[in-house]
């Protein structure tokens, strides 16, 4: 059995011929994508030798050397030009996933836009910010919960120009990164209850700060993540049930 956030990444990755699977550790994403007829071949990659080894243990006893490559290095730098159709970076901070687009991703693909499967631990925020303001396009994007902890998984692709929608949403582009655009558009049960939660929060946060000689600027700052993030929830989903 593994994760639900582990099969909800394997669901949402499109049929496609070559898949590159950054970071694989345990191997399980390769492996149940091959069982799910989503590849032909995979490439399984991680910078620790340790991490790959699991990825090599479980590919050999489910018999699937011929289909899943394992390779030991940094990033996408592991890939050829053009190698693959699509790119796995899931279980690693946002900050790190931009970081391995930035090092090599313009030198690996030159004629391919491979689609981008990004599964941010954390930081997803900033990999939004980092991919809207390096052409790449969000074409889909995911939010979804386990034991209490938030996942976000972000499908995108490399554009020629930067994405319309990241300029139509310029009063509110901190919530809408933290969110995510498309997510926001769904407005999906689980989202409106997370910034329901956030919204009560800051809420909490802010009267207890109130009452100590805290720095002004500071509950400013939480004030106006409060109005701006109240303004989203009322545009979207309207009325505001009592959490
Ligand atoms: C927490 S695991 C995530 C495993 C799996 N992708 C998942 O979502 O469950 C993160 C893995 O990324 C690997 N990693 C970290 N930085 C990397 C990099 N720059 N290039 C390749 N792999 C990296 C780590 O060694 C580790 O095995």
């Amino acid at each position: 059995m593994i994760s639900e956030r582990l099969q909800y990444i394997i669901d949402v990755v499109p049929i496609l011929d070559t898949i590159a699977d950054i970071g694989t550790d345990h191997g399980y994403i390769p492996v149940n994508l091959i069982k799910k007829s989503r590849a032909k071949k995979i490439i399984a990659s991680d910078i620790s030798k340790q991490s790959l080894q699991k990825a090599k243990d479980i590919i050999i006893k489910n018999h699937f050397e011929n289909v899943i490559d394992t390779r030991l290095g940094n990033g996408i730098d592991i890939l050829d030009i053009d190698e693959a159709d699509g790119v796995i970076i899931a279980g690693m901070g946002g900050i790190l996933i931009s970081k391995i687009l930035e090092t090599s991703y313009s030198n690996k693909f030159i004629n391919k836009k491979p689609v981008l499967i990004l599964q941010p631990v954390q930081q997803a925020k900033e990999l939004r910010y980092y991919l809207y303001e390096n052409n790449f396009k969000i074409t889909d994007e995911y939010v979804m919960q386990e034991n209490n902890k938030i996942y976000h998984i972000i499908i995108a692709e490399k554009h020629h120009k930067i994405d319309d929608r990241y300029d139509k949403i310029a009063k509110h582009k901190d919530i809408y990164m933290e969110f995510g655009i498309i997510n926001i558009e769904k407005k999906s049960e689980l989202l409106s209850k997370i910034i329901r939660n956030n919204i009560e929060k800051i809420k909490i946060l802010i009267n207890e700060l109130s009452k100590k000689s805290v720095d002004q600027q500071h509950i400013d700052f939480l004030k106006d993540r409060l109005k701006n993030m109240e303004d989203i929830y009322y545009e979207t989903w309207g009325t505001y049930p009592k959490a």
